[in-house]
């Protein structure tokens, strides 16, 4: 995966005069580099947004908040934006963006983080006084600090602890700048996660960990899979991502295990699938958005993954027939060759876009 590298000065902001006079110019600064997850579509976005100054805007997967970020720059501030994320570490990561980005600018847009699953849409957004938006985004699935930086072991090129969870309840809130308030299902336990990979893994039945990799993964070797893995776990329990990966690679035929893709990456799809329950979370949030909208407002949903888009295409065509609006995109945008080459995460992305009537 490509990422952009953004560095940022350590002790940056607040109490960097006093830094400079003890410790001199800049160029000895210690410099603190993270991976900042690139916006996927990001120009097909801004424009089927068709957002107006002063408009409110929400963003369901806050993520980095690059389309977030991007959105306020081309409204020179003027805009609402009402951004979720279920990771804590997500709100953290898009405030401290922000700061950054929008110090230059004249107005500051109005944020409000909303630490909660998009699931809760109505709700939540009650509860912040946003009664209704003028354009809502949805850009499922993981950013790639998840898959990379987080630990939770999202991705089986690592050797992490299986937990795989988009939620990190740990009560970790940032010391930003910005006054906006951070709020949310947190401490309360709403929302927080009831089991992880390896509680699946371990203790689920051969059965049913096969429907999961079948179901979510569309794995052909399911069942090869998760015999393997039963096997496995008889001599010790799997904790790793590491252990798991190797688990499915000698659990699957030989062709099957040097191809162009690693034979996990279906099943560690279809685990982050279920332990987040990612598909019934879409079912649930894309009526409570349609009802959020303004008259002429649109929802923009990307989706990576043939599960969710055939969710998001059956829902439209739904509102659709419900007389809600219009379907824009009689066939998904996509991303162009020159976008894959600069970020290959782009390239199982599809944009469907709706308009409220
Ligand atoms: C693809 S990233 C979004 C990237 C973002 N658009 C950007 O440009 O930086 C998806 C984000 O959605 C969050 N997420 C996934 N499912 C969610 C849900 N049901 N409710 C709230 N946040 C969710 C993930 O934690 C992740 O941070």
């Amino acid at each position: 995966m490509t990422k952009r590298k953004t560095s940022k000065g350590k002790g940056s902001g607040r109490g960097s005069n006093s830094w400079k006079k003890q410790n001199g110019p800049r160029k000895e600064f210690v410099k603190v580099e993270f991976t900042r997850h690139i916006p996927v579509l990001l120009q097909s976005v801004l424009e089927q947004l068709d957002l107006k100054k002063g408009q409110i805007f929400v963003d369901c997967n806050l993520g980095d908040g690059g389309h977030s970020e991007e959105l306020a720059k081309l409204m020179d501030g003027d805009i609402t934006i009402a951004g979720f994320d279920l990771d804590q570490d997500a709100i953290a990561r898009a405030k401290a963006n922000f700061e950054m980005a929008f110090k230059d600018l004249q107005k500051k847009p109005n944020i409000i983080f909303i630490n909660d699953n998009f699931r809760n849409l109505t709700k939540a957004l009650d509860e912040v006084g946003v009664s209704k938006a003028d354009a809502i985004l949805y850009d499922l699935g993981l950013s790639s600090y998840e898959l990379e930086e987080s630990g939770r072991g999202f991705s089986f090129k690592k050797d992490e602890p299986l937990i795989m969870t988009f939620s990190n309840k740990r009560g970790d809130e940032s010391e930003g700048e910005m006054s906006d308030a951070v709020v949310g299902a947190g401490e309360d336990g709403t929302d927080s996660v009831q089991f992880t990979a390896e509680d699946i893994i371990n203790d689920w039945d051969e059965e049913n960990i096969r429907t999961i990799i079948e179901s979510y993964g569309e794995d052909k070797f399911a069942w090869k899979i998760a015999k393997g893995i039963v096997k496995a776990r008889e001599l010790e329990r799997i904790t790793s991502t590491s252990k798991l990966a190797e688990i499915i690679k000698q659990s699957v035929p030989s062709f099957a295990r040097f191809g162009k893709t690693h034979p996990a990456t279906k099943t560690f799809q279809a685990l982050r699938i279920a332990i987040n329950d990612e598909l019934n979370a879409l079912n649930e949030t894309l009526p409570q958005a349609i009802e959020k909208l303004n008259a002429g407002g649109r929802l923009v949903v990307i989706s990576y993954h043939s599960l969710e888009d055939r969710i998001v295409k059956n829902f439209f065509k739904k509102f659709e027939e419900d007389e809600e609006g219009k379907i824009l995109t009689k066939r998904p945008i996509v991303p162009t060759e020159d976008e894959t080459d600069i970020n290959p995460r782009a390239r199982s992305a599809k944009m469907r876009v709706f308009q409220k009537k």
